[in-house]
């Protein structure tokens, strides 16, 4: 869907879209069945054991990171794991921790291979944002899109160097309050008045959020880097989550990174909150900008105020 679609929606045009977030475009699955975010991340982790060379039944566990699971109960995990023809009976948990989930995905991940109880460990973010975005409110549906991305992190032996080196996650609750989605909660379910004011989305204070986010992912940054015992010009790449171009870019400043070290892919996918770091990483893998043995950093922000960043050797 492009800007113009979207104008063609709200009162907006592709050059306001573009120079205050920096998107053109963004995925929108189909309502129609099929593309679901157990579907997306079914395809998405199809692809990702055949890169690795490995049987599905070699996974010992899925974590499911998104703000918009198929459904409340059973979790996207489990839904997942029958999806995929998975028949060892894995561990199945869903994540909810808003644009941060992926890196909190990898990171319970890593700590519970390195607590030796499991080997491979499945962590998806998949998200439908379209299917929650108010339509009306041109000051959030501009920015959101769908989208999908996987990893499968597993036990490494000493001889090699992939690894993830220090991670470093937080949370400020005190900003949850920008952005909410307040309705269809044990707070307030929703109800037949409430679906008629057709007023249940989430809500987002955006000014709120980009001056949280700008802070948070230099301080992150920071903190990570420190704890990993290395200087920033010793990473390869970073890969932020891709929520405003400007908040990249702005990030990037305060660290001093050299912008061509940025992994930026928001033109063409928008905000696909915990999708978008894997989505970022994945395209600069399959360009070849990302080689294996680069370091990376990942650093995210989102609703909670969750944050993370994290620091590897790809
Ligand atoms: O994934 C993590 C969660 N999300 C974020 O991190 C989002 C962070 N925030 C943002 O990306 C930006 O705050 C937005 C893109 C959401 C908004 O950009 P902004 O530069 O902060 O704009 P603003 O909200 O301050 O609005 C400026 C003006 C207002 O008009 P007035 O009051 O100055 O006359 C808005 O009504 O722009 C107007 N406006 C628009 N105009 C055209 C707001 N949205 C639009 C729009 N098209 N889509």
């Amino acid at each position: 869907m492009s800007n113009f679609d979207i104008a063609k929606i709200v009162d907006t045009s592709d050059q306001w879209i573009y120079e205050r977030t920096g998107i053109k475009n963004r995925r929108i699955c189909s309502p129609d069945g099929g593309e679901y975010p157990t579907d997306m991340a079914c395809r998405a982790t199809e692809m990702a054991l055949e890169r690795a060379q490995m049987d599905v039944n070699s996974i010992d566990m899925i974590l499911f990171a998104s703000v918009t699971p198929d459904m409340q109960i059973p979790n996207s995990s489990s839904i997942l794991q029958t999806k995929l023809g998975i028949t060892n009976q894995c561990a199945c948990m869903d994540i909810s921790a808003a644009c941060s989930g992926f890196v909190y995905g990898i990171n319970v991940a890593d700590s519970m291979i390195r607590s030796g109880s499991m080997k491979n460990i499945l962590v998806v973010a998949s998200e439908m944002l379209s299917r929650e975005i108010d339509w009306k409110d041109r000051s959030s549906c501009i920015l959101f899109g769908d989208g999908c991305g996987v990893a499968i992190i597993s036990a490494t032996d000493e001889s090699d160097p992939s690894r993830i080196i220090a991670t470093h996650l937080s949370t400020d609750g005190t900003g949850k309050k920008f952005f909410e989605k307040p309705i269809g909660g044990a707070v307030t379910p929703y109800t037949k008045e409430i679906l008629e004011e057709d007023d249940w989305y989430m809500k987002m204070k955006g000014g709120e959020m980009f001056k949280v986010a700008t802070r948070t992912l230099a301080a992150n940054a920071k903190a990570v880097i420190k704890k990993a015992g290395l200087n920033l010009d010793k990473i390869d790449w970073m890969v932020p989550h891709q929520a405003n171009q400007r908040i990249i870019d702005t990030t990037g400043s305060l660290l001093g990174i050299d912008s061509s070290k940025v992994i930026i892919n928001i033109e063409n996918v928008g905000n696909t909150s915990a999708a978008s770091i894997p989505l970022a990483f994945h395209e600069a893998v399959d360009d070849g900008r990302i080689k294996k043995g680069d370091l990376i950093l990942f650093d995210t922000f989102g609703a909670g105020l969750t944050s993370g960043a994290t620091v590897f050797k790809y």
